[in-house]
């Protein structure tokens, strides 16, 4: 069974005074917090065993909100990130809880949504052999890390955030591997602003001719939160899909029910929780419906 980890690290500098005093994964995108979106990714992975990693102020809330996930039929467990020191440090804190297990990584601010991304999750999760990223065509590549892939689909190298970026496709922030992550984490150099970069490790799969990328198109979504309006956006996308369709999306108590994680009689406990507002209402309805 895979482990997962979502990183909710970060100073959120670029979203203050919003996120001064509060971790950007704990705000709202519409109705739930951010978090509950890469959660949902991992479930949809099929993945109930998670690591929460954050910083020291917040991680308190992280626990508040999301408790021991018993009663989602799932698995959270807790570390601290002392400094924000890379997104690879994550596999370091979390070396003894990934085992012997293969891993996705999701960092705490992406959001995806697209067709048929549960079967193109679960099959990625079921095979992982060395590195497993996504990647996707943006607009402003060099915000990203940016994989320049060759004539013939060879992948050529990934560059971290390039000035003249080569192609438009960013890698997005889910990763899966093998149980190789660790050795291959601390064996990589820190870079000269002091962090284990995702990137170089993702190079050194490359080298190794040990990854895939599989680059998700169009009528995929995958939502950036880094900036004030690119947060709102978000927010208003999720608003319009809800509103139009009458379907949630990231509602972790759905996934865990449609996966058979909880009971009819669980859900409707969730659906009374949250009585009095259209979250609560929605697992109702979903209930009686029972689709
Ligand atoms: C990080 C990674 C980058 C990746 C991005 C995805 O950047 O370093 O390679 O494309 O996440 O969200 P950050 O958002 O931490 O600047």
């Amino acid at each position: 069974m895979n482990k997962g980890i979502v990183l909710a690290g970060g100073l959120g500098t670029r979203l203050y005074p919003a996120t001064k005093v509060i971790s950007k994964q704990l705000l709202p995108l519409y109705d739930k917090p951010m978090i509950y979106y890469p959660i949902s990714v991992l479930l949809l992975a099929n993945i109930r065993d998670i690591l929460i990693i954050s910083d020291p102020y917040n991680l308190k809330s992280f626990k508040n909100l999301l408790g021991d996930g018993n009663d989602l039929g799932i698995k959270f467990s807790y570390e601290v990130q002392q400094e924000p020191d890379g997104i690879a440090s994550a596999f370091l804190i979390g070396e003894s809880f990934i085992g012997n297990s293969n891993v996705c990584l999701i960092l705490g601010d992406n959001l995806f949504f697209g067709p048929g991304f549960s079967s193109i999750l679960q099959e990625v999760s079921s095979n992982v052999v060395g590195a497993n990223l996504f990647a996707y065509e943006v607009r402003d590549p060099e915000r990203f890390g940016v994989v320049d892939i060759g004539k013939s689909g060879e992948i050529n190298n990934i560059y971290e955030k390039p000035i003249k970026p080569k192609s438009n496709l960013a890698i997005t922030g889910l990763y899966f591997y093998d149980n190789s992550i660790i050795e291959v984490t601390k064996n990589t150099k820190i870079s000269k602003r002091g962090e284990r970069e995702i990137t170089s490790i993702n190079n050194f799969y490359l080298k190794t001719n040990n990854i895939k990328v599989k680059t998700l198109g169009r009528g995929f979504t995958w939502l950036d939160t880094g900036t004030h309006d690119s947060f709102l956006i978000a927010s208003q996308f999720i608003q319009m899909l809800i509103k139009q369709q009458g379907l949630q999306i990231a509602c972790l108590e759905e996934i865990a029910w449609r996966q058979g994680w909880i009971s009819d009689e669980k859900l409707e406990e969730h659906s009374s929780y949250y009585n009095n507002n259209d979250y609560g209402r929605y697992l109702k309805k979903i209930l009686v419906s029972q689709k």
